[in-house]
């Protein structure tokens, strides 16, 4: 039906979104361009952003003057009537509205009639949309810094108890030197604490408030904007509203420092798959976490370290996605920006869920009958001390010992080469080979060679700062248990 721009909408009618707008269009969407431009179906999870974004602009607006109380009391009661009925589910999302701003601006009209158009005073989606995604994201960056801690504290709590386990070391998956099995673990605690450093840094910069750029240019009103910043608990706000209301740097930086915690997570499901194939038989992570075949009946998969290293491809993806959406756009607003918004969910639930099913896969659930955590992954110490044991994971400390008896290091290198391949051709260890054969190879040697050929000695002469020396992870530990309670 064309528009017809004669007759004015009544409050009831405003349910088409050209009606929302103007009175120059002569002809209404085809429903395939409705759908195409919608987000409703989407960006309808901002819908508290959005009333928490319009309340604190229409306080503003009150406090300076640029609408009435009563308006304000008129927006803060229908306000609330629209939180109840999205809640309890009864509210009528319109795909013909567009998108959830003005899906809420048009039902609060409906319910409060010229209060509810007020509301827009000095303000436009384009603004509002920019400190939607801001505050929704805020919340959600506050919650995955909490789920980064439980992963951390579920990986030092099996560390903690596997400081003297020992495993062997890898460098190009080949044995390399012997190592604990906690220091392992808070390797990737490291790597935990620095994308929870990230997304806490990433948050300052998405914390600012856009609203009272407007459009573009700024508006003819006299806003308080640092009012509205301190209502919403936002940090300050953007100094240049051709900036504010265009850029997405905010969601591309969160975006990348999301898939880079995903690669970490990548990279320790990598270890979990592995640890648990039958070649190495290092770990059993819970049933709950594995599937079985349908044709092989032996099989339990490690389906959930699989998906999380395949949904990093995924959130990488969005990584690029997101970015490539910024790099063609001329100042200010274009609709690309729409665009931002399904890697951007997308992106926050795949972080979530993969932290939170990690933090309980490797660290367990709490009973709460005895209020004791099982379940997590459990260790099997043996395979992994004949591991260790397999690919003279001790070579460097028996070139160590030489050099401490006096020779350069090079030789020594070269000295114990020709240890290895003899206790090759014998099918034993270094440490199996008696004292005669070893002094064979260099006179320097003597009895204590063998304390620095066992794996303990070996993980014990590396106390140095940020070694495998159960001394040294017991350090850590302590300051990794400090900040963790902090
Ligand atoms: N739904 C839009 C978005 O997500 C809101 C802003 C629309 N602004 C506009 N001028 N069409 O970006």
């Amino acid at each position: 039906m064309p528009h017809t721009p004669a007759s004015q909408p009544s409050h009831d009618q405003l349910a088409t979104k050209a009606q929302a707008w103007s009175a120059l269009f002569s002809e209404p969407m085809s429903d395939l361009v409705k759908r195409y431009t919608s987000s409703v179906f989407f960006d309808k999870r901002l819908w508290q952003a959005d009333i928490a974004g319009s309340l604190a602009h229409a306080e503003m607006l009150a406090a300076q003057g640029i609408i009435g109380a009563q308006d304000l009391a008129d927006i803060q009661r229908g306000m609330a009537q629209i939180t109840q009925e999205i809640e309890s589910g009864q509210f009528e999302w319109k795909l013909d509205l567009e998108d959830v701003h003005l899906n809420v601006e048009a039902r609060l009209t409906q319910l409060v009639g010229d209060a509810g158009k007020r509301l827009h005073t000095g303000r436009s989606r384009n603004d509002q949309v920019a400190t939607d995604v801001r505050l929704w994201l805020r919340g959600e960056i506050d919650l995955i810094a909490g789920l980064l801690s439980e992963l951390q504290l579920a990986l030092v709590e099996v560390a903690e108890r596997n400081v003297e386990v020992i495993l062997p070391g890898f460098t190009h998956l080949q044995v390399a030197q012997p190592v604990s099995f906690a220091h392992h673990l808070l390797a990737y605690v490291e790597m935990f604490r620095r994308d929870a450093e990230r997304m806490l840094d990433a948050r300052k910069r998405v914390n600012l408030l856009p609203l009272g750029s407007a459009a573009l240019a700024g508006t003819t009103y006299p806003l308080d904007r640092e009012r509205v910043a301190r209502t919403l608990a936002m940090d300050g706000v953007c100094q240049n509203s051709l900036d504010g209301v265009s850029d997405r740097d905010f969601a591309i930086e969160f975006t990348a420092a999301a898939s880079l915690c995903m690669v970490h997570v990548s990279r320790l499901s990598e270890e979990l798959i592995l640890w648990m194939s039958q070649n190495f038989g290092f770990i059993r992570i819970a049933d709950r976490f594995t599937t079985g075949s349908s044709i092989m009946p032996q099989k339990k998969n490690p389906d959930v370290p699989e998906l999380a290293r395949g949904k990093t491809g995924r959130v990488v993806g969005h990584l690029m996605g997101l970015i490539t959406l910024m790099k063609g756009q001329p100042l200010a607003y274009n609709k690309d920006n729409q665009e931002d918004k399904e890697p951007l969910f997308d992106t926050v639930d795949t972080l979530k869920d993969t932290l939170r099913i990690f933090a309980e896969m490797i660290g367990g659930q709490v009973n709460p009958a005895t209020g004791a955590k099982e379940g997590g992954i459990s260790v099997n110490a043996e395979a992994m001390r004949a591991a260790a044991q397999k690919g003279y994971a001790t070579a460097t400390d028996l070139a160590d010992y030489l050099v401490k008896k006096g020779l350069p290091f090079r030789d020594a290198h070269e000295t114990v080469a020709h240890a290895v391949k003899a206790a090759q051709s014998h099918g034993v260890d270094l440490s199996e080979l008696p004292l005669a054969v070893l002094q064979g190879f260099h006179p320097a040697i003597e009895k204590d060679v063998f304390d620095c050929l066992s794996l303990e000695g070996s993980l014990n002469a590396r106390n140095t700062l940020g070694g495998t020396a159960p001394a040294q992870v017991r350090t850590q530990l302590a300051r990794h248990r400090a900040r963790l309670a902090a």
